[in-house]
């Protein structure tokens, strides 16, 4: 799929945007601190319905303002779609007493969309940006919401299943205060044992699908960017510590562990199992990439891992996603820089690099390419 048109309105260093691209690259050039990580930013929004990396939505308008859009015009496998992003801040809301309230509103093809899953498939991506080495040095929250981003763009009922799982899971610490505080409910928690022990099998199963996918996936893309033969694997972790497989017997697993860590629970006052507490690290030839990798290393595996998403991107839903890379030119040597473009080429990938050289000379003869130069929120 490609992103033909976007149009910004006061979304962060942009005032008004307006731009068409390319069905292939797409540099976007310019020096620090000028509006290119978010442009890329925008439209990862389109992709995933949300702000990224956990900012406040109001953070995204832009200063002096009182709300913010992203419009983008797609072309999928469904033919073209227009979507559509607004949102206000809600004190300014208040204070203007408009009769209508809202906050955010989405659209696809000028009608209202009332939950975000419904918005994912129309647009996904996959971004790669230098923070996203936190997968590997990161905390295993980090490498969940990969793993979940990405399934939900492509599984929007994967996305509502972590969706319910949180206002369970909310409901239940609830009722494990309660009873720690000594206000009854001993007998409603089976009842909610039952609720979370399902979502939880569900998404773990969908989890361990994912990664077992994306393993040979990974490997193949970690050969193409390096021609070594290292033996990437993934592992998960049940509750942090037990490693589990596709085709394990979720359901007992589960049982298992609610059994053992319950009079824990009943002291502390908060669930000690399910998917929130699961964690997957990455393996070089048996050994924990955190520790042994160096960060270049760690930079071609997520790297890998990233491209490999956009061979499990389309197997599940039959068309290429968008690859955002925000800079990831400048830590690649000229050599990966050819095989990145190769894999890119190989494919009818639609693809936007952020870079503070001018690599032009090296891309232009090679691709259809556009060059957009980046200054002071305006895309020359
Ligand atoms: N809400 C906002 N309103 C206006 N400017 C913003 C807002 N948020 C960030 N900026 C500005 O955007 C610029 C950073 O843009 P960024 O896309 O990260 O730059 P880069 O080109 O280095 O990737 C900074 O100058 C920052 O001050
Ligand atoms: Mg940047």
């Amino acid at each position: 799929m490609y992103l033909e048109k976007l149009t910004l309105t006061n979304y962060r260093n942009y005032e008004s945007l307006n731009s068409d691209f390319s069905f292939q690259v797409n540099l976007l050039r310019g020096f620090n601190a000028q509006g290119k990580t978010n442009l890329l930013e925008a439209i990862y929004y389109l992709a995933i319905g949300k702000a990224y990396r956990s900012i406040r939505e109001d953070q995204l308008i832009k200063w002096g303002h009182h709300h913010f859009s992203i419009k983008g015009q797609v072309k999928n496998k469904i033919g073209q779609t227009n979507l559509e992003v607004f949102f206000h801040n809600q004190q300014q809301v208040k204070q203007l007493r408009r009769v209508k309230r809202v906050q955010k509103e989405i659209k696809v093809n000028g009608l209202k969309v009332g939950r975000t899953a419904d918005f994912l498939s129309n647009l996904t991506a996959v971004l790669f940006a230098p923070e996203n080495l936190s997968i590997i040095q990161g905390s295993p929250t980090e490498r969940r919401k990969l793993l979940d981003y990405d399934i939900s763009q492509v599984n929007p009922s994967y996305f509502l299943q972590l969706q319910q799982y949180q206002q369970i899971l909310k409901q239940r610490n609830h009722l494990l205060r309660k009873i720690v505080q000594g206000r009854g409910g001993l007998n409603e928690l089976e009842i909610w044992n039952l609720q979370l022990k399902n979502v939880s099998e569900s998404i773990i199963r969908k989890r361990l699908q994912v990664l077992e996918k994306l393993t040979p996936l990974t490997r193949l893309m970690q050969r193409k960017l390096t021609g070594g033969r290292e033996s990437l694997e993934f592992k998960y972790y049940f509750n942090r510590k037990k490693e589990i497989k596709n085709g394990d017997d979720l359901s007992d697993l589960l049982d298992r562990e609610i059994k053992r860590v319950r009079t824990e629970e009943l002291n502390r006052g908060i669930t000690l199992w399910g998917p929130h507490r699961d964690d997957f690290l990455l393996t070089v030839n048996g050994i924990n990439l955190k520790i042994y990798g160096s960060q270049g290393q760690h930079r071609t595996a997520v790297l890998a891992i990233k491209l490999a998403e956009l061979e499990f991107f389309k197997s599940e839903s039959g068309e290429y996603p968008l690859l955002l890379l925000d800079d990831v030119l400048s830590e690649l040597d000229q050599e990966r820089r050819e095989h990145l473009l190769q894999i890119i080429q190989s494919k009818a990938i639609q693809c936007f690099i952020t870079t503070t050289e001018d690599v032009s000379s090296f891309w232009h003869s090679k691709s259809n390419f556009a060059s957009f130069y980046v200054e002071n929120g305006v895309l020359k």
